[in-house]
């Protein structure tokens, strides 16, 4: 077993141990990958300004989200499909978050139902809408949030239509696996995979399968996605989720400042600067160059949050003193999950935190609250300038 330390330790191991078609569906973004790319790099030429003989005793990394208490500032971020990374994932998942004192996010195509997550940890967590053609279903979908009393809604608003990635279409990505020779011969070589779903029952989205009427199987995701979600969804829309939410609401995929404005004029109580890790627009400015005009605009009004492309705890630090006041992640706890279940979610997290917390102090600052843009060497971070026109 090799020693693990790096979120890049967990992405070998779960190449290893996840089927192709599942790690695939994690490690891509659409078309030429180029704003999936571009999350991550552009992290990397932002510049930390390092202060030394600094008492650095007694530091802190909490805060809040929302009002709620959080360990740090990162939570785990909805995505589709975890309980196929590893069985019963999203299960794994939440408890890991919730050993850790960090929210965990279950996403509308989750495996593991919300009545599941609910029945196997005690923390609230958060539960991800997308919104589909049946309204029906998604009144019901809201309903069972409030009975499994999620602590917010989180809507995201940039995944109408699906932003087309060339290797789930290649690979075939279905859950479950369709039992071709292809995908037989690929899974066979992950035996620790296989026996954890011969254990499980949960290998459909259990969101949906059993709750819309007429769909008892989704055998392809494009497809069905195609089909299902509502390309009319628009801001009249928010407001009656809103309504009918009634409690916390976070709107997820804001990367302009004239929709960050809107977000505010919603009521939202916290934006997320999201492009969905590089998977719906090709092309569009990488989530931290987006961050500062955001901040800009509407960082005194709303809470603002992002994603996309955090691969350390230096990712999350620059991201708080950019001004976002909380971060998620998605692929690195996949890849925790996908190499160790909820032992490697757990990993993900610890490493993230220890970065965050070692980081912080080089830089001369012990409250992650009073982390800002003083910590980082001027000309290598974006500034809101990028947006203006
Ligand atoms: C996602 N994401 C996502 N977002 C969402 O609102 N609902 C979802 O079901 C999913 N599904 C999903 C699956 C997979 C495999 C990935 C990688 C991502 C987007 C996700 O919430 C988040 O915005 C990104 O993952 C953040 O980027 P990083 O941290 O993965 O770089």
């Amino acid at each position: 077993m090799p020693v693990i330390t790096t979120i890049e330790d967990l992405r070998l191991l779960a190449k290893a141990r996840v089927p192709r078609m599942f790690y695939d569906y994690a490690d891509s973004g659409s078309w030429t990958e180029s704003t999936y790319r571009a999350n991550e790099h552009d992290f990397r030429r932002i510049q930390l300004r390092q202060r030394v003989a600094v008492n650095m005793e007694g530091r802190s990394l909490r805060t809040q989200m929302v009002g709620q208490d959080v360990a740090m500032p990162v939570a785990l971020a909805p995505t589709g499909l975890t309980g196929m990374q590893h069985a019963d994932g999203e299960i794994l998942s939440a408890r890991a978050a919730e050993s850790l004192g960090v929210p965990f996010t279950l996403s509308t195509m989750s495996i593991c139902s919300i009545e599941d997550i609910a029945a196997h940890t005690k923390a609230p967590f958060w539960f991800q809408l997308y919104v589909m053609r049946d309204r029906d279903f998604i009144e019901r979908l809201i309903d069972r949030a409030k009975a499994a009393q999620c602590s917010a809604l989180m809507l995201t608003l940039d995944l109408q239509i699906l932003g087309q990635r060339h290797k789930d279409l290649k690979n075939g990505l279905s859950a479950p696996p369709k039992l071709t020779v292809a995908n037989l011969l690929n899974m066979a070589t992950k035996p620790r995979w296989c026996l954890g779903m011969l254990g499980t029952k949960r290998r459909q989205f259990g969101n949906i399968v059993g709750h819309v009427k007429g769909v008892t199987e989704m055998s392809s995701l494009s497809t069905w996605t195609a089909q299902q979600f509502d390309p009319r969804l628009n801001w009249g829309d928010v407001e009656w989720i809103k309504k009918r939410w009634g409690g916390k609401l976070v709107l997820k995929g804001i990367l302009d400042p004239e929709d960050a404005r809107l977000a505010v004029d919603s009521g939202a109580d916290a934006l997320i600067v999201s492009n969905h890790g590089g998977r719906q627009l090709d092309g569009a400015p990488s989530s931290i160059n987006a961050l500062p005009a955001i901040v800009d605009a509407v960082g005194s009004q709303i809470e603002v949050w992002m994603d996309g492309g955090i691969r350390s705890g230096q990712d999350v630090l620059k991201a708080v003193a950019l001004g976002a006041k909380g971060t998620l992640i998605g692929r690195p706890f996949l890849y925790g999950l996908g190499a160790m279940g909820e032992q490697g979610v757990r990993t993900a997290l610890q490493i993230i935190q220890k970065e965050l917390d070692l980081t912080m102090a080089f830089c001369g600052r012990t409250d992650i609250r009073q982390v800002d843009k003083s910590i980082l060497l001027p000309g290598t971070y974006p500034t809101p300038e990028l947006f203006s026109v």
